[in-house]
């Protein structure tokens, strides 16, 4: 175990011994091959760095109260991966590969899964890139399949206690058919100023209205929106929302926990009718709301009284993270226990 501050780990990166890399070729996926080097050799034509040939996956691996470590839904990140590379057309990495790279990069950096307790775990990074040259608007015939990891504590500072968000409507990270449900990093670089604004504001992100109609919600910068009213979780539907694994979890729990699942369009109007709301994705985990202001309006939403998350924040939380972290039954098939 690595003398780390586990505690205090913030979502941030921390150098880790091993990363793992295969390099498609000639028309074909290469052999696993274990880096100890941060750095990639890359060709300065590379499609990637041109023209956004670039796309990424995000997951944890826990370890749990049994000392045992678990990865979670890793198949959802590999399909989705799939789906963004088919959409950027780049070459999308087999199965096969995309596990055993996991399995590798967690197993051969085991030192820095942070101690049950601690609240933290190992966050996994798989990237795919056009790494081949290209001067001409094209794809690439050579491609690049990276997993890094990197131990994490919450995206958000505030954990689990309520942050405060800002819904925006004069920037937008994603184009109604353009590449909002996939995660290529074209959406990232769109959504960085807003982010910024959103912090220097006192927010802890903004919340992006539809592109098309600026009627409803999209999301909330690195995580889905849902709310929580009259028995109901409540999470939009848009075409250029990345569709979280995360959300996709916690409606199959809050169905099971005897809500009502809606996925529809969500309106801005609807923001005054939520008991709860919350944040959600693999960095973000949970993130309960507190507030809501709407920065064209001026409206303010509020949805914690007391400084704490909701009761629906808090049980859905305490079962998705007691599934992660082997603590409580896992009941969907949800974990793969690595080692
Ligand atoms: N939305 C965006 C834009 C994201 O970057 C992420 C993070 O991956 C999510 C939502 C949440 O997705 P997931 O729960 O699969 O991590
Ligand atoms: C994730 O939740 O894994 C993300 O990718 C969000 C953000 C860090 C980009």
């Amino acid at each position: 175990m690595k003398n780390i501050d586990w505690k205090n780990l913030v979502f941030g990166y921390v150098k880790t011994d091993y990363n793992i890399r295969c390099y498609f070729k000639d028309g074909k996926w290469g052999s696993l091959e274990v880096s100890t080097s941060e750095m990639i050799d890359l060709h300065m034509a590379a499609t990637c760095l041109h023209y956004g040939q670039e796309a990424f996956e995000g997951m944890k691996a826990y370890r749990g109260k049994d000392n045992k470590v678990r990865l979670f839904r890793w198949e959802e990140n590999w399909r989705r991966l799939e789906n963004s590379a088919n959409g950027v057309l780049m070459q999308p990495v087999p199965k096969e590969i995309f596990e055993e790279a996991c399995r590798k990069a967690v197993e051969l950096n085991q030192e820095y899964i942070p101690p049950y307790g601690t609240g933290g775990s190992l966050y996994l990074r798989p990237l795919l890139i056009g790494s081949g040259p290209k001067v001409g608007v094209s794809p690439a015939d050579e491609y690049l399949f990276l997993v890094f990891v990197t131990p994490v504590g919450p995206y958000f500072k505030e954990g689990f206690k309520p942050v405060k968000m800002q819904v925006i409507r004069d920037y937008d990270r994603a184009a109604p058919l353009g590449t909002g449900s996939i995660k290529v990093g074209g959406n990232y670089a769109a959504s960085l100023r807003a982010g910024q604004r959103a912090h220097q504001e006192g927010y802890a992100t903004a919340i992006f209205a539809d592109a098309k109609t600026k009627q409803y919600i999209d999301e909330a910068g690195p995580a889905n929106f849902f709310g929580i009213k009259d028995g109901k979780y409540i999470t939009p539907d848009s075409e250029s929302i990345l569709p979280s694994i995360t959300n996709m979890s916690l409606r199959e729990l809050a169905a099971d926990m005897g809500l009502v699942v809606e996925r529809r369009h969500v309106a801005l109007d609807e923001l005054a009718t939520f008991e709860e709301a919350g944040a959600c994705g693999t960095a973000a985990v949970i993130s309960p709301i507190g507030m809501i202001q709407d920065r064209d309006t001026g409206k303010v939403y509020e949805y914690s009284k007391d400084g704490n998350a909701g009761p629906w924040c808090q049980k859905l939380y305490a079962r998705l993270t007691g599934i992660q972290y082997g603590e409580v039954e896992d009941t969907f098939g949800w974990c793969t226990v690595l080692f």
